[in-house]
């Protein structure tokens, strides 16, 4: 990600940042197995106070439309991981979502130079680490951005990783995408990944709400999802999604809504004991 002009720039511009993205570059060739070099320091005092006004903007924004409006597990990760207005979420430090999402489920967000390519990305789910962009959207692109930022990354994504269920089967999917070099495999996961940890619905006591973190943190996007007549809204059936391309340039026309968690770690362990080709459960 690259934001001229910003002071977030520099954050991941530094000597630390760039020799992580060269490994992440060459992450399972020879020598490179380490997914943990991929990682950078958050390097807080790098936030400016228009970065953390930004953050506070955005949070106010969305966070009163999904108390009604997201699913309650994520509601309640959002609660326990003590995701607050008050300032961007801290990655490291006693204070941190990692000490309470360590507690929680093991899970842990590290922070990141930029773009992961796959494979760096799946051996990252695999170890139950979540790679996690730091930067924050500058001001002028706050209603915006196309790239992946530290309020679509933490605000959208982490809650959902305080859930056990989720968190195994998060872990898992990373798990059975690193056993393939299949490209038509990668990218049936890839479909997988976006109409799920993207772009997912779930049903809660009658009631559509939202998980995916491309909805849970895109203002626009959470509504047309849950009331647009123009949404094709389909039942999740594993094999389906990930036969279903999917939209980047524009709101989702077809959505996938679970019945619950439990329905997708259950799909994803079968669908990855299938790869690992009759091997024992791949579940944490
Ligand atoms: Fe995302």
């Amino acid at each position: 990600m690259k934001m001229s002009g910003s002071l977030n720039h520099a954050m991941i511009d530094g000597a630390q940042a760039k020799a992580a993205q060269a490994y992440a570059d060459h992450f399972g060739e020879p020598g490179y197995g380490d997914v943990s070099h991929c990682y950078i320091d958050q390097s807080y005092a790098g936030y400016t106070e228009e970065n953390q006004e930004t953050w506070r903007t955005l949070y106010d924004r969305q966070m009163e439309f999904l108390a009604d409006n997201a699913s309650g597990v994520y509601l309640s990760g959002a609660r326990s991981i003590k995701l607050v207005r008050d300032h961007i979420p801290y990655l490291e430090g006693p204070k941190s979502i990692n000490t309470y999402l360590s507690r929680l489920t093991g899970w842990q967000s590290k922070a990141v130079p930029g773009y992961l390519k796959p494979k760096t990305f799946f051996g990252c789910l695999a170890r139950r680490e979540f790679p996690t962009t730091i930067v924050i959207r500058p001001k002028e692109s706050i209603d915006y951005l196309p790239e992946p930022d530290i309020f679509h990354d933490v605000f959208g994504h982490v809650p959902l990783h305080a859930d056990p269920t989720f968190a195994d089967f998060l872990q898992t999917y990373g798990k059975a995408a690193l056993t393939t070099d299949d490209p038509a495999h990668t990218e049936r996961l890839a479909r997988l990944f976006w109409f799920t940890v993207e772009f997912g619905l779930i049903r809660e006591e009658g009631r559509l709400k939202l998980y995916g973190s491309g909805l849970i943190s895109s203002p626009g996007e959470s509504k047309h999802a849950l009331t647009s007549p123009k949404v094709d809204r389909r039942p999740f059936d594993l094999e389906t999604v990930c036969a279903t391309s999917f939209e980047i340039d524009d709101y989702q026309p077809i959505l996938y809504v679970l019945d619950s968690f439990q329905q997708l770690r259950d799909a994803m362990e079968t669908y990855a004991n299938r790869l690992l080709d009759e091997r024992p459960a791949v579940r944490a």
